[in-house]
């Protein structure tokens, strides 16, 4: 593991980035990615959609007509961040996971007519994407610092700085990703987040609701394809990190709705037989024509079921605001 500090200077706007993920020396990683690739039920952690290339199919997938959800988000941040600054007047925003870090807009500029905001705190996987959002956001709000951390979510939350004694925060974990963990990482996510909150921080989380079963599987395989594409590039992905010799193209996407445990299930589906021969972690994967490789799930959730999630990680509901369809969510909560 590598802690680097990265200064950028693109358009002479400091910023920074703390990398805490070098594929080459994560060890770790490569473990987990091995346990789940000859797991009885092959799988691959979500992580590995997110290399450059991935980032930007997801950006793509995040415009798609069938892909609603953020382009809701996007609307219930738009109308509520406002009341959310008047009511906690929070100095940072703490974004796990904040990819391109569009929506974050939303919070900023309410932060910032609030005239509270001081520093944004960006955080995911993929180093790329905290350095082309860091760069433009410290350019877009003279005055905020701008501090990103590259990391794990479920391994380096705690190197996320700490906050000055009289400062207030928002930790913001958008885009339904909450739902990418199964209910056990769920929990542990939920409690990791409470822990990075004071008395006077907020919580604010968006969550994909339980509806239409036909809408939900066409948000996961649009007619365009891209969504297949984001799938298939995980492949390439682990084959670059790891001197793997899959072909993408032997795999067909899968999107299906699981309605026992309120999720979507993401596949992919060897078309022929594949030996899937990973040189860098030492392993051979045989895959027979038809089986499928488990790359994601995304569970859909009500509005109670969010609540009992608050309760055991400690936190409290203090405010909800779902779409008038009841699609999407996003909430507030507080330490309890
Ligand atoms: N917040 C954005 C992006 C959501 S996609 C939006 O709502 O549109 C999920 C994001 O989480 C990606 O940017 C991905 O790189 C990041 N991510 C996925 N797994 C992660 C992990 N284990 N640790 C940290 N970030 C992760
Ligand atoms: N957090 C997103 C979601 O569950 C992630 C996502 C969107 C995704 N589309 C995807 C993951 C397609 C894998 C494949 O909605």
């Amino acid at each position: 593991m590598t802690a680097d500090a990265t200064t950028g200077t693109r358009q002479a706007v400091p910023w920074r980035l703390d990398c805490h993920v070098a594929a080459a020396d994560d060890s770790a990683a490569a473990d987990e990615l091995r346990r789940a690739l000859t797991a009885a039920r092959p799988w691959v952690p979500a992580r590995w959609f997110y290399d450059d290339a991935g980032c930007d199919l997801f950006v793509r997938i995040t415009g798609l007509d069938e892909y609603y959800q953020t382009r809701t988000e996007q609307a219930l941040l738009d109308a509520h961040m406002d009341d959310l600054v008047a009511v906690h007047s929070p100095t940072e925003l703490v974004e796990i996971g904040s990819g391109a870090a569009r929506k974050t807009r939303a919070i900023l500029d309410a932060m910032e007519r609030g005239g509270t905001l001081n520093r944004f705190i960006p955080f995911d996987i993929s180093p790329g994407a905290i350095a082309a959002s860091a760069a433009d956001i410290a350019a877009a709000y003279p005055g905020t610092r701008v501090h990103g951390v590259a990391g794990d979510f479920a391994r380096h939350l705690s190197r996320i700085p700490r906050r000055p004694a009289d400062g207030r925060r928002i930790v913001a974990f958008l885009g339904g990703t909450i739902g990418n963990l199964d209910p056990p990482h769920r929990r542990t996510m939920l409690r990791r987040l409470a822990r990075l909150l004071r008395p006077d921080d907020v919580l604010l989380l968006g969550t994909d609701l339980a509806h239409d079963p036909e809408v939900l599987v066409r948000a996961y395989d649009d007619a365009a394809g891209v969504t297949a594409e984001f799938n298939r590039n995980l492949i390439r992905h682990v084959n670059a990190a790891f001197a793997g010799d899959a072909d993408p193209d032997a795999f067909a996407h899968v999107s299906r709705w699981n309605a026992r445990a309120s999720r979507i299930e993401m596949h992919l589906r060897a078309r022929r037989d594949i030996e899937w021969s990973i040189a860098g972690l030492g392993v051979v994967i045989p895959i027979e024509a038809g089986s499928t490789i488990r790359t994601e799930i995304s569970c859909k959730f009500t509005k109670k079921a969010v609540e009992d999630m608050y309760a055991d990680a400690g936190l409290h509901l203090a405010s909800w605001h779902e779409d008038t369809q009841g699609r999407y969510a996003i909430s507030v909560a507080t330490p309890s």
